[in-house]
């Protein structure tokens, strides 16, 4: 098990024990974190499940690929930090990660 906090635009924090190779969005919506929507369900098709990266961890967690970078021109005041949470995959080394959630989606 992966630890993963979502930050809430409230500063209300989420702390998650999600599994790995799953996705930083299911375990968002599996554990009710607000303002994570997800309407496309994964596919990176909506960028309603954008996030901002912790600063700490940005370079663990990488760079979009160019698909989710097209689908990021659609979210709201993207940052260099932004990301499709869908299109993470939980893993070991993103033990601890930290994300934060945006004012709104779209
Ligand atoms: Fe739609 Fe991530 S859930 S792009």
């Amino acid at each position: 098990m992966t630890k993963i906090t979502y930050v809430a635009f409230d500063g209300t924090r989420f702390e998650v024990e999600a599994e790995n190779g799953s996705t930083v969005m299911e375990n968002a919506i599996r554990n009710s974190v607000p303002g994570i929507e997800a309407e496309c369900g994964g596919a990176c098709a909506c960028a309603t499940c954008h996030v901002y990266v912790d600063d700490a961890w940005s370079a663990i967690v990488g760079s979009p690929e160019a698909m989710e970078e097209d689908m990021l021109d659609f979210a709201y005041d993207v940052r260099p930090t932004s990301r499709l949470s869908c299109q993470i995959r939980v893993r070991d080394e993103l033990d601890g990660l930290v994300v934060n959630v945006p004012e709104r989606q779209g």
